[in-house]
């Protein structure tokens, strides 16, 4: 976890002078949009539609108040952040990017569609690193006319304070795109691994399965939510226990990844287990929902 940065105004200037923009205002697009702003990186999150943009404001708020008590920022501190990240509907900003983060929800199609309409708006040599957890980066590159600039950049949740990035080279991706989001990663703190395009990449090939299996212990009655996440919590020295870690990912998240490994490898440990769709359905989805395998304060 990062524990370089202090205060927003003590962190060391940045030397990183490319244009970065996020598609998509969801918890991600606003994690990765503070940790940018913590690197005295400006940002521009694109949201999908004037309300959105709107609602947009007060979560970044939130979040901010919420990494500003791990990292011990005061309120005029998080404004300071705050006043690095710009959210908009306006396809001009998009069009300024050296490289956008997409960090959209959907299905394949929608994404298909979307990486189309960037196709259209955004310069020819702009990079586009997807942050998608469950759709081939290979297949996203394919709908557009740049396949060579598209690129995987998975980060994890919450963002400012893990410290991963897998980079995720889809079929046509070059060295150069790879380059492009390694350096961006150096300007973010953050450290890297490249991984080959491949369902669940290296952590959520191992992470969503045991996340999977605490879920079917809950469903037996082996152990209440609490005991589950403090056994592994002390028991396995995890930072955090699955359930507590699921509510942070989405559930809904949880579940895409789980049916993108089950239908790639046909294996019945993929499955997921009924007790995560019957969340999903009810729309229990974690933090960003208020109501997950705990409880939280409602977002707005
Ligand atoms: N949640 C995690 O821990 C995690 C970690 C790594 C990667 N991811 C990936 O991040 C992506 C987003 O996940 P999230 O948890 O932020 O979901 P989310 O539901 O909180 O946010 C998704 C956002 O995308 C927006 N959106 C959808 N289509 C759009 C479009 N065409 N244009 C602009 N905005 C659009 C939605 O309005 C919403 O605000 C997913 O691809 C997920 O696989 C999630």
């Amino acid at each position: 976890m990062s524990n370089n940065i202090s205060t927003p105004s003590n962190a060391p200037a940045t030397t990183y002078n490319k244009k970065v923009a996020i598609v998509g205002a969801g918890s991600m697009g606003r994690s990765i949009a503070i940790c940018l702003a913590m690197h005295q990186i400006p940002t521009v999150i694109q949201a999908r539609s004037l309300e959105r943009q709107k609602r947009a404001i007060p979560l970044l708020e939130q979040s901010l108040a919420e990494c500003g008590e791990i990292f011990g920022w005061n309120e005029d501190e998080q404004k300071e952040l705050l006043n690095r990240i710009k959210v908009t509907v306006d396809n001009a900003d998009l069009a300024l990017a050296d490289i956008v983060i997409e960090a959209t929800s959907g299905t394949l199609e929608e994404h298909k569609e979307l990486y189309r309409d960037l196709d259209a708006v955004l310069r020819d040599d702009t990079v586009i690193a997807s942050i998608t957890s469950s759709i081939s980066i290979t297949e996203l590159s394919n709908a557009t006319e740049r396949p060579s600039l598209v690129a995987g950049m998975h980060f994890f949740m919450p963002v400012p304070l893990i410290d991963l990035v897998e980079i995720v080279s889809a079929q046509h991706t070059v060295q150069e795109t790879l380059d492009q989001i390694q350096e961006l990663c150096d300007a973010m703190g953050k450290e890297t691994v490249y991984v080959e395009d491949s369902p669940g990449y290296i952590v959520n090939r191992m992470l969503i399965p045991m996340i999977n299996e605490a879920i079917t212990e809950l469903a037996q009655g082996i152990g209440s939510i609490e005991d589950i996440d403090r056994a592994m919590r002390i028991g396995a020295n995890h930072p955090m226990g699955p359930l507590e870690l699921a509510d942070w990912i989405g559930l809904d998240t949880c579940l895409e990844i789980l049916e993108g490994l089950f239908a790639e490898f046909m294996d019945s440990k993929y499955r997921p287990h009924p007790l995560l769709r019957r969340k999903v359905r009810a729309g229990q989805l974690g933090r960003k929902a208020g109501v997950g395998f705990y409880r939280y304060k409602e977002e707005e």
